[in-house]
């Protein structure tokens, strides 16, 4: 193609989400599942109360500012720090400010990987790894999130640098998580190596899930010193503010020096890509940490209740009339399983043809248990079952 560099992509880009979502925009008396967001029981987008009452407390021009530095505000980044590690991890760490969780991953691929090297990431996963992977021309291997000696296999597979992305807990598109003890199995198997290995863990959703998700971070505390550990979180998710575009990556080692050289590396990747990030979103953020914590914890578990209550009600009346969903533990998501994809495409088409929008995932259909009410949910297994 003229003008664009030779290594560029030129098949069309078909985004499977957007286009789904905007057709179910268009129904709004259909059933919309597609959208990965929070929506409350009126159909309406659930925001934090908290979020927005400290927004409106901020200035035009304090908003409209620069942040006060590429790696992001210093505000920002110890408040959010101490949230996502939430005092679990005693060894060296470093965080940068990025937008949303997908900066964070894509400044994790883009500053430990070279074209042709392998990344490992689910069999089933969210879509946007593969297009990640496709643009910078990395070799892909997937997983099965259910069998950890698939896992280990593929591992073992991998020439050079093991660069491994896990998304657990609240897995998308699956809801599946791994227990602590899987945890301790990975991460055994990662220090064993004797060989560079980075593993990414994706929390986007993290915040939702049930028991006590983080605890598996305490591993991070005995690591090899050939595993470099990245945890790419997202506010997105954790604050209901997708637009605002707020993440960040957090780097955890056994030596200081070298996370000291990769935060370099991360500013500098940083400014040379979106120059800095949100700032109004980055004081909000860390004005309602420090001032708020409160409010927003409350906030949080009325949404995880709520999304519990969607969760129990969907997969008692899939089981009650045998649809076949993929094993779920928590999070925003659960998948019809249909393991041809050619017959999951005719089934999708279908259901738009019922007014019933979802997500199409490889062997598999979405159901955003966090974009619908109760009372649409109400039956959805039965006629999702009447379609398969
Ligand atoms: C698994 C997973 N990881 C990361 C993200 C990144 O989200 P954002 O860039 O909006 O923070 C998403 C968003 O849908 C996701 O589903």
């Amino acid at each position: 193609m003229k003008f664009v560099k030779k290594s560029e992509n030129t098949s069309p880009y078909i985004d499977n989400i957007f286009s789904v979502t905007s057709l179910a925009k268009k129904d709004p008396d259909g059933i919309n599942a597609t959208a990965g967001c929070l929506y409350d029981e009126t159909g309406k987008m659930l925001t934090y109360d908290c979020f927005e009452e400290t927004e409106k407390e901020l200035t035009m021009r304090q908003k409209a500012a620069y942040a006060s530095s590429p790696a992001g505000n210093k505000e920002y980044l110890d408040a959010i720090t101490d949230f996502v590690l939430d005092k679990r991890v005693s060894n060296h760490y470093r965080a940068v400010a990025t937008p949303g969780g997908t900066g964070a991953l894509s400044m994790a691929f883009k500053l430990c990987l070279d074209a042709g090297d392998t990344i490992l990431y689910p069999e089933i996963a969210w879509g946007n790894y593969k297009v990640m992977a496709d643009e910078s021309g990395y070799k892909v291997l997937n997983y099965d999130v259910y069998d950890l000696e698939d896992l280990f296999r593929k591992i073992d597979m991998v020439e050079g640098k093991v660069f491994l992305v896990v998304n657990s807990p609240c897995h998308n598109p699956l809801g599946h998580a791994y227990t602590y003890e899987q945890w301790q199995k990975i991460l055994d198997k990662l220090n064993g190596l004797h060989k560079e290995a980075v593993l990414v863990c994706d929390i986007a959703y993290i915040d939702y899930a049930n028991g006590d998700p983080k605890k598996y971070f305490s591993l991070f505390n005995g690591i090899s010193d050939d595993l470099l550990v990245l945890i790419a979180a997202s506010c997105s998710k954790a604050f209901s503010c997708y637009g605002y575009r707020l993440g960040c990556l957090i780097a955890i080692h056994n030596d200081e020096e070298f996370l000291e050289c990769f935060a370099n590396l991360a500013s500098r990747y940083g400014r040379a890509t979106w120059s800095n990030i949100n700032n109004g979103g980055m004081l909000t953020v860390s004005k309602v940490l420090l001032e708020k914590r409160k409010d927003y914890d409350r906030e949080l578990q009325e949404a995880k209740t709520l999304l519990k209550e969607r969760r129990d009600l969907f997969v008692k009346q899939a089981q009650e009339c045998d649809l076949p969903l993929y094993d779920l533990s928590d999070g925003f998501f659960a998948t019809v399983k249909v393991s041809d994809n050619t017959e999951r495409d005719q089934i999708h088409q279908r259901l738009m043809e019922d007014h019933i929008y979802t997500i199409k995932v490889n062997k598999g259909i979405r159901i955003a248990l966090c974009s619908v009410p109760l009372k649409k949910l109400d039956g959805l297994a039965k006629k999702l079952k009447e379609k398969l």
